[in-house]
């Protein structure tokens, strides 16, 4: 399978949603990436259901919803009821994780978690089974358009040696700071969604800039 492209909405123009919500929908782009922040897990806050209801009304790919927010298990019926399709929670805002992730299953979603830049993939060794995709934090969440830290590299590699032992099919997931240069050897190395805020929304021809992205 070939790897999959999600435009980050944080770095849409949030007062011509539906304006960008159809370029991605006519781009060759997979899913749309939809970070929620509470000013609580992140030093920033995004935006919450209402626009994510806005935006799953006009998309046609599913909505992959990065939950950075506390106690995620609060609010996990009503991200599916705003339309999320996968949705992910933090490793370090969960501390009865395999609970989380079970229940965002038994809601029909498939369930993510995504470690921060500090956090070891290993950490992950006893609950790959159970998970759909690990979003792996190239930069501290919080904010659109940071640059790539290199270390990602290796917990790429150190996870995909770690789906194909315990024979998971979950996906590696990159986001934050995922740019022309760097997006090929993070595909070489192994991952297989690429998250990209600022790299779509900031070029001159964002539909370009995704189809160039979808390109090996
Ligand atoms: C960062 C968010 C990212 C962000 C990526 O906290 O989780 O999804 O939108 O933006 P870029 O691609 O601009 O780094
Ligand atoms: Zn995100």
């Amino acid at each position: 399978m070939s790897h999959l492209i999600a435009p980050s909405v944080l770095s849409a123009d949030f007062a011509n949603i539906q304006r960008d919500v159809e370029m991605i929908n006519n781009s060759q782009a997979d899913w749309f990436h939809v970070d929620i922040m509470d000013g609580m897990f992140v030093p920033n806050i995004s935006f919450g259901f209402p626009v994510v209801k806005a935006i799953k009304k006009h998309a046609k790919k599913p909505l992959d919803v990065h939950l950075m927010i506390v106690d995620p298990d609060r609010y996990l019926q009503q991200f599916r009821d705003a339309g999320a399709d996968v949705l992910t929670v933090h490793l370090e805002a969960c501390p009865h994780l395999h609970r989380t992730l079970q229940a965002i299953k038994g809601l029909g979603m498939k369930a993510g978690v995504a470690i921060n830049p500090h956090t070891s993939a290993s950490l992950l060794t006893d609950i790959i089974a159970d998970v759909d995709l690990v979003c792996v934090m190239s930069v501290n969440p919080g904010f659109g358009g940071q640059k790539f830290i290199d270390n990602t590299y290796q917990k790429i590699s150190m996870l995909t040696e770690m789906i194909r032992v315990f024979k998971s099919d979950a996906f590696i997931e990159i986001d934050g700071g995922v740019d022309m240069n760097n997006y090929k050897k993070l595909l070489d190395t192994g991952a297989n969604v690429l998250v990209a805020g600022n790299t779509v929304f900031s070029s001159p021809n964002p539909m370009d800039t995704i189809a160039a992205l979808k390109k090996v």
